[in-house]
């Protein structure tokens, strides 16, 4: 067998109505003031109506730093920092999309009494050093995984995104309520799914990392994940869809956490970048055109995965049918739920799509991981397949 190593989140609480008790997880932490890190649609739509009275009952000190946008830049990481420092908190508590998970993870770095570093110094694999505070993350979207992974991705410019990656960002506890993702719309629902799903398939066919505890993991979160997509995006207050669709995305956090994911995210970068295109929708653009690509060095894998996407409606045969009834279904996929299916529909002019192929490169990070090596032209190959 080959050696690999796997980390993950803790603890992970998993119950419909347990984010009514984060004051007591707090608590129990030994934390008396706390910062949530949020977004504005997370504050307005109520959702932490139901978390924050246990605070005052608890003795615990909160404050919501609520300015997160999506593919939040360095001067909203920074913001929530100066807020983290002028309350002086003692734990941090990401509440919402992997957005705001995401600058949480970077609070509990650079906020904590003891760091040394800048936002600027922990770009990229293992430059964070030191220690974090305490980091609760509550996810409001069931897609990212960002609550099981080592990861916080942050837009750098108009159009570039930088990873932070270490080890001191895998939270302390993810607590998957369902009920905080009952009035998620069905565009989110389906775009943020989806893109659970592409962490799963990538993480089962991830070139240097693919170990057995991943496989495990991306085989039963792409099962809940395709079995409860379409009532959680038709019938969004199906509470057991949702549950089962938080639960699926963990499992697919867990797994590409520890085998990377590759060329599906590589290429939906620039998509984001340029156009503002949700990440999930990025991704769902693209899906059936890289694994159409990737077919030929990952074929046995696609074919191992097709029952569990399926489930009774896998009609089954050689490994290039049963690769072939994946791919079909995941292109059906995005009509399915609602999403625009190509990337003119979704407003990308066609004459950018060279420079987005030159852009995709840039991510080697991911690349490297791709089943099968992908060139610049084969970039540009896939992006016209799905234009
Ligand atoms: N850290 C990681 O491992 C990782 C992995 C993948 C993506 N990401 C990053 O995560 C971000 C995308 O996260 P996302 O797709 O979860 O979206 P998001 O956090 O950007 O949120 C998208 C929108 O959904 C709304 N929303 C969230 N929960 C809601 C709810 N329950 N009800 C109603 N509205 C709700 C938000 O207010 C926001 O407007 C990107 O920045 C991406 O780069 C991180
Ligand atoms: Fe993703």
């Amino acid at each position: 067998m080959q050696a690999f190593s796997f980390a993950s989140t803790a603890q992970i609480l998993c119950e419909a109505g347990s984010s009514a008790r984060l004051a007591e997880l707090c608590r129990e932490r030994g934390a008396s003031r706390v910062l949530i890190v949020s977004d504005p649609g997370i504050t307005r739509f109520g959702l932490l109506d139901g978390a924050l009275p246990g605070f005052a009952r608890a003795g615990v000190t909160v404050e919501v730093f609520d300015q997160v946008i999506a593919d939040p830049p360095e001067a909203i990481v920074l913001n929530a920092v100066e807020r983290a420092r002028l309350l002086e908190a003692e734990l941090v508590i990401g509440f919402g999309g992997g957005s705001s998970m995401d600058v949480a993870k970077l609070v509990a770095l650079l906020a904590h009494p003891n760091c040394a570093q800048t936002l600027k110094d922990i770009y990229g694999v293992g430059n964070a050093r030191g220690q974090r505070l305490p980091l609760l993350q509550v996810p409001t979207t069931a897609g990212t995984g960002s609550e099981v992974t080592p990861i916080a991705i942050v837009t750098t410019g108009e159009t570039s995104k930088l990873g932070v990656v270490s080890p001191l960002l895998l939270p302390d506890l993810a607590v998957l309520d369902a009920d905080l993702t009952l009035g998620l719309p069905p565009a989110v629902t389906a775009a943020t799914g989806i893109d659970a799903m592409v962490h799963a398939i990538e993480a089962y066919t991830s070139k240097l990392k693919k170990n057995p505890l991943s496989d495990l993991l991306a085989r039963e979160a792409l099962r809940l994940l395709a079995a409860n997509l379409h009532e959680a995006v038709h019938n969004g207050s199906n509470r057991e869809a949702r549950q089962a669709m938080l639960l699926g995305a963990l499992l697919a956090g867990q797994a590409f956490a520890n085998a990377p994911v590759a060329a599906v995210h590589a290429l939906a970068y620039p998509l984001g970048g340029h156009f503002h295109i949700p990440h999930g929708l990025s991704n769902a653009l693209v899906l059936p055109h890289v694994l159409r690509f990737n077919a030929p060095a990952a074929a046995p894998l696609y074919a191992e995965l097709a029952p569990l996407l399926l489930g009774e409606r896998f009609k089954g045969g050689s490994i290039e049918q049963c690769c072939a009834e994946l791919i079909n279904e995941l292109a059906a996929l995005n009509e399915r739920c609602g999403l625009p299916s190509r990337l003119r529909d979704a407003g990308v002019p066609q004459d950018m799509l060279p420079r987005m192929a030159s852009d995709a490169m840039l991510q080697q990070r991911l690349l490297v991981n791709n089943p099968r090596e992908v060139s610049e032209a084969d970039a540009l190959a896939i992006y016209q397949a799905a234009y």
